[in-house]
C-alpha cells in the first residue's frame, strides 16, 4: 500500500483523470447484444503468441459463426462449438479446434462512451494447442444501435482525489442494525485517496453489467451436492493448509490478478500435496497481459484461464509486485507455468450456482469468484457478511465488482446460517486474518453468479 500522499501525486492524478476514468474496458455489451450471426474477418495464420493484433487491418478470409442460446456456436459449414460472453466485455468461441476471443468495440470521447456491440476490437485466434495464431475482427450481421453512456457519477468528480474519511457513525449504524457481522475502523484506509479505495475494491466499473441470476440446480447436481460435507475449508483439510499466503494489492485495481493467481497457486498445492508451492507474479499480469487493463481492472476468466493457457504465469521473483502500471519488465528467461480447461463454473457465463461451486471447490480446489462491493464491506471485521443497505455519507462509493478467492464453506452452528469462506487481497490485518465469510445460498452480492475455474498444467 502506498502511504505518503504528496501534493505531487494529487496533481498528477488530477491531470490524468480525463484519461484514466475507466476500469476494464468501458464496453457494456450484454448476452442479447452478442447472441446472433457474426462474420469474422481473419488474417494470415501461422504466427506465434507474440502476434500483435492491435492495429490489424488485413483480413484474408471470412468465417460465419452463429451464436445460439445458451452456449452453442455453429459455423457456416455446420460445425458446432461453444461460446460464452465474458462479463460485459467481449466473448470467446471454441469451434473446429480453434479459439476466437475479442473485446467488444467501444468509442470514448471524454466521459461519453459508446458501446458498439455489433463489432469487436481486433481479437486473437489460435488452435486449441496455442499454435497457428491469427488476428480477426468480428461484425454482427444484424446492426445494433450504438449504446451511449455518459458518466457524471460522483466518483468521476475531482473529489475522488481527496483522502478517504473514516465515518464512525456509519460503523456504529452497521453494528446496531444487525448481528451477523461486525464492522470496524481501519486506520490504514485513512491514508488512501478515494481513487485508491475504488481501485482496491475492483477498480472503477464504468459499467456494471446485468449479472445473471444463478442457474437452476439440476437433479443430478443436487444428488452430487448432497454427498458433500457440511463444512469444508482448504485452509484446514485433514489438518493441512493448501491456500497460499494472503497478499495486499495496494492501490492498484489488480484484484482480478491476485484472485486468479491465488487459484492457480492453491490448485497446484492441492494437486501436488504441497510438494510444489509457487507464488505467482501479479505484476507480470498488470504490465504484460493484453487480456486485461493493468491497474484499471480485468477478469479472472481471461487471466487464470486464457492468459495462463496462452502465455503462462511466472513466479513472483520474475517481476516483483509494485502495484503500478508500466512496461512489461518480466525476465524473459523465467519459466512459465500454464493452465488449461478454464471456464465459468457451469460451462458459460450464466450457468453458475451454489451447488456447482461447492462440487467444484471440493473436487478441484479453490476458485476465483467475483461479487459486488458496497460501502459497508470496507469495514468488515468478522462474522458472516450480508449487505446492510446502509450508505456511507462521507464516502458514497458506487457498486463495483471485486474478484477474490473462494476457499471453503460451512454452516454457523448457533444460527444455522450458511456461509462461504473467501480470501481477499487487502492484507492480513483486514477481516478475519485477510479472509471473510459471506452469506451462502442467496447469491449475496452476486457471489454465486460468476465463479471461474481452471486447471494447472504440472
Ligand atoms: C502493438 O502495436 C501497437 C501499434 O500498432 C503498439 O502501440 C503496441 O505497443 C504494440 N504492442 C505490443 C505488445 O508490442
Ligand atoms: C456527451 O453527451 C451529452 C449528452 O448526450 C452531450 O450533450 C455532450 O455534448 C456530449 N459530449 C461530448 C464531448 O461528446
Ligand atoms: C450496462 O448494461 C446493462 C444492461 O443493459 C444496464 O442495466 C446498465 O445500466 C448498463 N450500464 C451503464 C453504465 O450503462
Ligand atoms: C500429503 O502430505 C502429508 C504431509 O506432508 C502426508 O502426511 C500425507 O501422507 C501426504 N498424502 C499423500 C496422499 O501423499
Amino acid at each position: 500500500m502506498r502511504m505518503p500522499v504528496s501534493l505531487f501525486i494529487i496533481a498528477a492524478f488530477l491531470a490524468s483523470l480525463a484519461i484514466h476514468v475507466f476500469a476494464d474496458t468501458p464496453a457494456n455489451c450484454t448476452y442479447e447484444d452478442i447472441r446472433g450471426k457474426w462474420i469474422f474477418m481473419i488474417g494470415n495464420k501461422g504466427h506465434d503468441q507474440t502476434l500483435n493484433c492491435s492495429s490489424f487491418a488485413s483480413p484474408v478470409m471470412k468465417l460465419e459463426i452463429t451464436l445460439y442460446f445458451p452456449d452453442l456456436a455453429i459455423d457456416q459449414f455446420g460445425n458446432t462449438g461453444f461460446w460464452t460472453i465474458i462479463y460485459n466485455q467481449g466473448f470467446e468461441i471454441v469451434i473446429t479446434g480453434r479459439k476466437y476471443f475479442a473485446f467488444s468495440k467501444y468509442k470514448q470521447d471524454g466521459n461519453n462512451i459508446t458501446s458498439v456491440c455489433d463489432q469487436t476490437l481486433p481479437g486473437w485466434s489460435h488452435d486449441i494447442f496455442d499454435r497457428n495464431w491469427a488476428c480477426f475482427i468480428g461484425q454482427k450481421t444484424e446492426e445494433l444501435r450504438p449504446k451511449q453512456t455518459v458518466f457524471s457519477h460522483k466518483e468521476l468528480r475531482v473529489e475522488s482525489g481527496r483522502l478517504y474519511r473514516q465515518n464512525d457513525e456509519f460503523i456504529h449504524q452497521i453494528n446496531q442494525q444487525q448481528k451477523s457481522w461486525q464492522a470496524t475502523r481501519y486506520p490504514q484506509f485513512e491514508k488512501m485517496r478515494i481513487e485508491d479505495m475504488i481501485k482496491m475494491k475492483g477498480g472503477r466499473k464504468s459499467t456494471i453489467a446485468s449479472i445473471p441470476k444463478p442457474a437452476p440446480v439440476t437433479p443430478e447436481v443436487a444428488i452430487k451436492a448432497k454427498r458433500l460435507p457440511d463444512n469444508f475449508d482448504w485452509r484446514n483439510y485433514n489438518d493441512i493448509n493448501y491456500v497460499s499466503p494472503v497478499r495486499n494489492q495496494g492501490n492498484c485495481g489488480s484484484c482480478y490478478a491476485f484472485a486468479s493467481l491465488a487459484m492457480n497457486e492453491a490448485r497446484i498445492r492441492v494437486m501436488t500435496n504441497n510438494t510444489l508451492t509457487p507464488v505467482f507474479s501479479p505484476q507480470d499480469i498488470v504490465e504484460c497481459s493484453e487480456y486485461s487493463q493493468g491497474c484499471d481492472g480485468g477478469f479472472p476468466y481471461l487471466i487464470s484461464g486464457k492468459y495462463a493457457e496462452d502465455f503462462g504465469l511466472v513466479e513472483e521473483e520474475c517481476n516483483p509486485y509494485k502495484g503500478i502500471d508500466g512496461k512489461c519488465s518480466t525476465k524473459p528467461s523465467c519459466q512459465r507455468h500454464y493452465s488449461t480447461k478454464y471456464q465459468y463454473v457451469g460451462g458459460f457465463y450464466g450457468a453458475c450456482n451454489e451447488e456447482l461451486m461447492r462440487i467444484n471447490l471440493v473436487e478441484n480446489g479453490p476458485m476465483a469468484v467475483s461479487f459486488e462491493v458496497y460501502d459497508d464491506f470496507f469495514h468488515y471485521k468478522g462474522g458472516i457478511y450480508i449487505h446492510t443497505g446502509l450508505r456511507d455519507k462521507f464516502n458514497p462509493f458506487e457498486i463495483t465488482n471485486h474478484a477474490v478467492l473462494l476457499v471453503g464453506y460451512g454452516v454457523e452452528p448457533s444460527t444455522g446460517q450458511k456461509y462461504w469462506v473467501v480470501k481477499n487481497s487487502w492484507g492480513e490485518t483486514w477481516g478475519e486474518m485477510g479472509f471473510f465469510r459471506i452469506r451462502r445460498g442467496t447469491d449475496e452480492c452476486s457471489i454465486e453468479s460468476i465463479a471461474v475455474q481452471s486447471e494447472p498444467v504440472l
